[in-house]
């Protein structure tokens, strides 16, 4: 009677261990099986990343979910290459946000389940000239006298980057695009490290306030050098969300004048902004392009991809899209009392 309670025993404790083992086995094939499932449905690019039949990249792939962060989140350095586990310590940095935003790749920043968080840019033309790009929540739109903002165009994605800025409090002018916002904290970090000392000190602008500005610069300067210095409402950059002017402390130069392209931040900037996805819009040998005159001061973000273009080709955002000061007709006077009629109601 005894043994036979014994054998029983042993039989149902064989049988629970032969169950958790077929569950375990099971538990295993599954997620094997997702992660292959999740893998064969993209195809690996050359630059090691993922994309699946629509196209979307995805930065979360297997090889992450195995040897990331264990939070199936890709690392990739700040120009998307995936982490080579070299330990440089500039190539682990991951962008902090609270949007979830965990990685930058092909001109868009990136979640942690490879969604892009961002408006989906169309693949980068490099055939010069593009075809004007004038979508307002395009990072590579063209804002000029030509191809102005319309006047209730606000952007929706302000955020003030965490950086030096030469004004105090909580101000609409301190704040970009959350995603230009985080290129201009990189840059600022790594110019840190560098013992570059760059000071924020003017961001966004809406159409009001640039018309505030504009007539104020024509109260001072006259119209003919009010415009080579200050957009007409609707043409300032600023308004994009995508510019900061910035200038550095390291020299005293506070203000915003050329002098700044002489300090080592100001060739600096020049030289390396691109790197960041940013162009110092108004070069001072491109001023009948432009239309404006220098200012080493005004960086404008228009995505990794199209920087390097343009610093490549040495081209302005303008020539990119074929465009010149030169061909525009630009009745000073006439569109003056326009952006007087509009503010004053006369
Ligand atoms: N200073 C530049 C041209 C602006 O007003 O946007
Ligand atoms: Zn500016």
């Amino acid at each position: 009677m005894k043994k036979r309670r014994m054998r029983t025993a042993l039989l149902i404790e064989g049988g629970v261990l032969i169950i958790l083992v077929l569950v375990l086995g099971v538990i295993v094939l599954h997620r094997d099986a997702i992660l292959r499932a999740d893998t064969e449905n993209l195809t690996r690019e050359q630059d090691g990343t993922y994309v699946d039949q629509d196209g979307v990249i995805h930065v979360g792939t297997e090889e992450d979910l195995t040897e990331g962060d264990g939070n199936g989140t890709a690392r990739t350095d700040r120009y998307g290459n995936p982490d080579d586990g070299a330990g440089d310590a500039a190539e682990h940095r991951v962008i902090r946000d609270s949007a979830g935003v965990e990685g930058y790749h092909e001109g868009r920043w990136w979640n942690a389940t490879g969604a892009a968080i961002y408006f989906q840019e169309k693949p980068l033309e490099i055939n010069v000239p593009a075809a004007v790009n004038t979508n307002p929540l395009s990072i590579r739109a063209l804002v000029n006298r030509e191809y102005r903002l319309p006047e209730d165009y606000v952007p929706q994605d302000l955020v003030e980057p965490d950086v030096p800025f030469a004004l105090e409090g909580d101000e609409d002018r301190k704040k970009m695009r959350a995603e230009a916002a985080h290129a201009l904290e990189i840059l600022f970090e790594d110019a840190k490290e560098l013992e570059m000392d760059f000071v924020a000190v003017s961001g966004y602008r809406s159409y009001e306030r640039q018309t505030l500005v504009y007539l104020s610069t024509v109260s001072m300067q006259g119209l003919e050098e009010a415009n080579e210095v200050s957009a007409i409402p609707g043409s300032s950059e600023h308004q994009t969300g995508l510019v900061m002017d910035v200038s550095c402390r390291s020299s005293e130069v506070t203000d915003l004048t050329e002098d700044f392209g002489e300090t080592r931040e100001g060739k600096w900037l020049a030289d390396n902004a691109w790197r960041y996805g940013f162009i110092v819009r108004y070069p001072a040998d491109k001023e009948a392009v432009t239309g404006y005159s220098y200012e080493p001061w005004h960086i404008r973000y228009v995505g990794l991809d199209l920087a390097e273009l343009l610093r490549d080709q040495e081209l302005t955002l303008d020539e990119y899209y074929g465009w010149s000061n030169a061909d525009y007709y630009f009745d000073e006077e006439a569109v003056y009392e326009e952006v007087r009629k509009w503010y004053y109601g006369e």
